[in-house]
């Protein structure tokens, strides 16, 4: 199997629905309500999407439920030949963004981390768009104060419409003082404009997505001269509707126009896929094969938010 590098995975969007639906009894919560009748995550569009999300995270708890998480999560990740991993980590669903709470939260995903060798795993603590900028000074915070070996980046999830990248200009530069690696979703739901100002204002080395810098030709140039490396999520576009079909996807133009282009998954069972799923729909569309993605994942392991020991591990 390939073994693969992956940039871009939500933690909690990668809970299997099974494993939310166990806590959800254990805590005798009801969310029948976000699944439908063949017990998958049912949303109807972005938002719905959002809401079933932040719905699912209600179940998971304490900082014991997500060492359960990340330890199911990694154990899929290997399954799939992942050997590297940034899972998005959010203060958000851990304790409320407090540092406090938060360092126990962390603790518990760090050492049940190390209990999957197989996969290398660091965080990238994510604040979230609609929660607003105060909100995500305090994820910020709690980024910055355990900054290290483990929590190496900073990004910025959510709904992309809401706000403008500068109000989050502050917390974007207390994680880049703390030393950690940059990332924000921009050009999933907004155009280039999107990218641009997340660029200009959030000054990260990658972008989440940013699938639609494909529209603004002045802008590939720059993603290609800059190397501004794009977490390109193809399934999860597809099943979000952001292009209605495979072939429509850019992710090969931006490769063909010298962008770094990575793979990820981004939430695999909401989105019904897996990085094999993923790997293999690029070989079938666009003819991928095993020297590409070596390329492709050399592209990821020089974006990688790790030490270069790590990094040169992947290489
Ligand atoms: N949070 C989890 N998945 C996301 C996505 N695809 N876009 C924005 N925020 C997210
Ligand atoms: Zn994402």
């Amino acid at each position: 199997m390939i073994p693969k590098i992956e940039l871009h995975l939500h933690l909690e969007g990668a809970a299997p629905p099974a494993f939310i639906r166990g806590l959800a009894s254990e805590k005798g919560v009801d969310l029948s309500s976000i699944f439908d009748g063949q017990g998958r995550y049912a949303y109807r569009d972005f938002n719905d999407f959002l809401r079933v999300y932040e719905a699912a995270c209600t179940v998971l708890q304490t900082p014991e439920d997500f060492a359960r998480l990340t330890r199911a999560v990694l154990a899929q990740s290997a399954e799939e030949g992942v050997i590297y991993t940034e899972a998005f980590l959010s203060p958000d669903f851990c304790g409320g963004r407090d540092l406090g709470a938060w360092r126990d939260y962390l603790a518990a995903m760090q050492e049940a981390a190390s209990e999957v060798p197989e996969v290398e795993m660091r965080g990238v603590v994510t604040c979230i768009r609609h929660f607003g900028p105060d909100a995500a000074k305090e994820a910020a915070r709690c980024a910055a104060e355990t900054a290290g070996d483990f929590i190496t980046g900073f990004g910025i999830a959510g709904d992309e419409m809401a706000g403008h990248p500068r109000d989050f200009t502050y917390s974007f530069d207390m994680a880049r003082e703390a030393g950690l690696g940059l990332t924000a979703h921009a050009g999933e739901w907004g155009g280039p404009t999107s990218v641009r100002d997340a660029l200009d204002h959030l000054r990260v080395s990658r972008i989440g997505h940013g699938v639609h810098a494909i529209r603004d030709a002045g802008l590939v140039e720059r993603l290609a001269r800059d190397g501004i490396t794009l977490e390109v999520c193809p399934g999860s576009n597809i099943a979000l509707g952001v292009y209605g079909q495979w072939r429509d996807h850019p992710i090969d133009a931006l490769r063909a126009a010298g962008v770094p282009v990575t793979v990820s998954t981004d939430d695999p069972p909401f989105f019904h896929t897996t990085m094999r799923d993923e790997y293999a729909h690029l070989s079938d569309l666009f003819g991928w094969d095993d020297t590409m993605f070596a390329e492709i994942n050399r592209t990821a392991a020089r974006a990688a938010f790790c030490d270069e020991d790590t990094r040169a591990a992947l290489l």
